[in-house]
């Protein structure tokens, strides 16, 4: 594994090795992907092998101009309102993250989509991915750059720790601005349904297109959309989740790791071992720093980590959905 910068002959390096099938870990403004030319078959199954997925997980497809959408999307197979609905979410929201499932053309390879009739196509706002994506063969598949059921990378060191020499390059972009996953809509059937809450908010997308519902459990039999595994997204470490302000009255145990949403009330509790989302409380700000707290905090060796959950407004509903399936 080569770790590159974000210099023009860097991400050229990058662009090259992902047109060859090659794999490249790149930031986005949400998380790390892990990179794939989306028409390249084996470099698609080693981006299974490399994270430990499960191939019934479909991966999603990122995209740096609005025109390559129809190299991925079947416009023939949209209905009228479908295609208002993408028209007014694409140009409003994209680039961003969100990513919207829609009707794909049979030349998408299965393996990204797991042979579903549907793909996930997402445009991202970060201007490393999107001259990367641009740079190379214009359509990328990239799941989050971490193993299996484990913590998303907000950093390239992130990645490093968790597949190291599985990938080929890691483009180090600092930080990751939003720090959870993009949400997920299914434009793809009757009326729009979140299959993943994330960081862009409902609130938003109701704005633009009306009301849209919320099914971010899996329904009996197989999972829509893996990332809607119980337990998913979570650190070695166990956690237990608490109310909004219930960890006040709870003395700090040994061998326990806090993480607080925000400065808690009783004041200066803060040791090694506690982590605050937002001093002042702004879910946004928490967002951003959700996983890597939670990263700093797995390895710290601790017994568990206790965290609170964030108030259900904005951005809340994407942590509070990432710390319930952290709990395992
Ligand atoms: O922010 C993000 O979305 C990041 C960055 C790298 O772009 N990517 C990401 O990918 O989170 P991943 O693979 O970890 O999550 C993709 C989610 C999974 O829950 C997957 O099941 C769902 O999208 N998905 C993909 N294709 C789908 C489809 N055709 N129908 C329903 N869900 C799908
Ligand atoms: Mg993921």
């Amino acid at each position: 594994m080569e770790l590159l910068s974000t210099s023009d002959t860097d991400l050229e390096k990058a662009a090259s090795a992902l047109a060859a099938g090659l794999l490249v870990a790149f930031p986005t403004e949400t998380v790390y992907g892990l990179g794939a030319d989306a028409f390249n078959r084996s470099a698609l199954a080693r981006i299974f092998e490399a994270k430990g997925r499960p191939r019934f997980d479909p991966l999603i497809i990122h995209i740096a101009a609005l025109e390559t959408l129809w190299i991925i999307a079947d416009e023939s197979l949209l209905d009228k309102i479908t295609a208002k609905r993408l028209s007014i979410l694409s140009e409003r929201l994209w680039p961003g993250p969100l990513t919207l499932i829609l009707p794909k053309r049979k030349e998408v390879p299965d393996l990204a989509t797991s042979a579903l009739a549907t793909a996930a196509i997402r445009f991202p706002s970060h201007p490393v991915a999107q001259k990367l994506i641009r740079l190379s063969t214009g359509a990328v598949a990239a799941p989050s750059a971490n193993l299996f059921g484990r913590l998303s990378p907000t950093r390239a060191s992130h990645v490093k720790a968790q597949l190291g020499d599985k990938v080929d390059y890691i483009i180090d972009g600092g930080k990751t601005q939003v720090g959870v996953e993009s949400t997920v809509l299914d434009l793809s059937r009757g009326v729009p349904r979140v299959l993943r809450q994330g960081g862009t908010d409902m609130e938003k997308i109701e704005a633009l297109i009306g009301p849209v519902e919320v099914s971010c459990s899996p329904p009996s039999d197989a999972p829509l959309s893996p990332g809607q595994l119980k337990s998913h997204y979570a650190p070695r470490t166990p956690l237990v989740l608490c109310k909004s302000g219930g960890m006040d009255a709870i003395p700090f145990a040994p061998g326990e790791g806090r993480l607080y949403f925000s400065q808690p009330e009783c004041g200066e509790i803060i040791t090694e071992r506690a982590r605050v989302l937002s001093e002042t409380g702004n879910v946004t700000e928490a967002a951003a720093n959700l996983f890597d707290c939670l990263h700093e905090l797995d390895n710290l060796s601790l017994e568990f980590i206790r965290a609170e959950e964030a108030p259900c407004c904005g951005l809340g509903e994407a942590i509070n959905d990432r710390l319930r399936r952290a709990v395992h």
